[in-house]
């Protein structure tokens, strides 16, 4: 099969979708879509429509999307919040206002609270359907994004040392993280979270199955030397039943100037997907190794546009 075949028409639901070539093709084609000129790049996708519809609020998943629709020459049907403004409100079925979205739509990018849906979604339409996160289950777009920046810094994504913070449990980028790392060899990955927030026994079982090395630890003494990137996350007040549970855990591991002099390496990036809510204090923005305001965020936009130019570019 042609590299350009791999995507063409196809859904993004999860990584287990991915291997070696694939990840290497999208981030490939990232790099260089974010060396291409602005005018040549409106050649990509003149006439194509993308739907998105989001049934969970974001600032970044959604802008980066929509730019990265326009910057490739295509257009947009949007959908911010759904559940008041499409016939969703009266009841209308995930499964019609998809065949919907299709008949005016080239490709569909969905989010959603429960977990699945977007394969549900993905079964149901005709069009190719991007995962930009389903509950507390993948967000496989960010981890291709977060691991781009990765790949863009040290050149490779195999014998990767990094450290995860946060909520393990809920965070569907961790997830997604994982199972991108796991596709390349010897990568090993630190985990820190409050105990209520470890990853679930399900996906350590699957990891271990998996080419990937899992480390709990648990405190910040235990972060090793010279990591290639630390990834703070925010714990998902969204998915708490217990709101007094959540004001308990919420800021047991914050990401401090200090922590950052004392334990990260000099070319360790320091990453977030964000929205941060308290986690990583603002001193830490402008440290050179910083790039979850920056780089990264920015990074989100190129590698949508990598996959919007694979997924549905007219190829002759
Ligand atoms: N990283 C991320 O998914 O951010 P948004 O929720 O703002 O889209």
């Amino acid at each position: 099969m042609k590299n350009s075949e791999i995507f063409f028409g196809k859904d993004i639901i999860s990584l287990d979708q991915f291997n070696r070539k694939s990840v290497e093709k999208v981030f490939a084609t990232a790099a260089k879509i974010k060396k291409t000129p602005t005018k040549k790049l409106l050649k990509i996708l003149p006439g194509k429509i993308v739907g998105l519809m989001f049934f969970e609020p974001s600032t970044r998943t959604f802008s980066s999307n929509s730019a990265a629709v326009k910057r490739l020459g295509g257009q947009t049907v949007e959908y911010q919040n759904p559940l008041s403004t499409s016939s969703v409100v009266k009841g209308e079925t995930i499964e019609d206002t998809t065949k919907m979205m299709e008949q005016y739509c080239d490709a569909i990018v969905m989010r959603h609270p429960i977990v699945g849906t977007l394969k549900k979604v993905a079964e149901v339409a005709d069009v190719p359907v991007i995962n930009a996160g389903d509950g507390i289950g993948e967000h496989p777009t960010q981890a291709l994004l977060d691991m781009f920046t990765v790949f863009e810094k040290f050149k490779h994504i195999d014998n990767i040392k990094g450290l995860i913070v946060g909520d393990l449990l809920n965070g569907r980028t961790v997830h997604s993280i994982i199972k991108c790392l796991s596709i390349f060899p010897n990568n090993t990955l630190y985990l820190l979270s409050p105990k209520q927030l470890r990853l679930s026994n399900k996906d350590l079982e699957e990891a271990k199955k998996r080419k990937i090395k899992l480390i709990e630890i648990k405190s910040f003494e235990e972060i090793p030397a010279d990591c290639h990137f630390w990834y703070w996350t925010r714990v998902q007040k969204e998915r708490f039943t217990d709101k007094q549970e959540y004001e308990k855990l919420k800021l047991n591991f914050i990401l401090t100037k200090k922590l950052v002099d004392k334990k990260a390496g000099k070319n360790t990036l320091i990453m977030h997907p964000l929205p941060r809510v308290g986690e990583v204090e603002t001193e830490v923005d402008n440290d050179p190794r910083a790039v979850y305001l920056t780089t990264e965020a920015k990074n989100g936009m190129y590698v949508r546009m990598a996959l919007f130019s694979l997924i549905l570019e007219d190829r002759k």
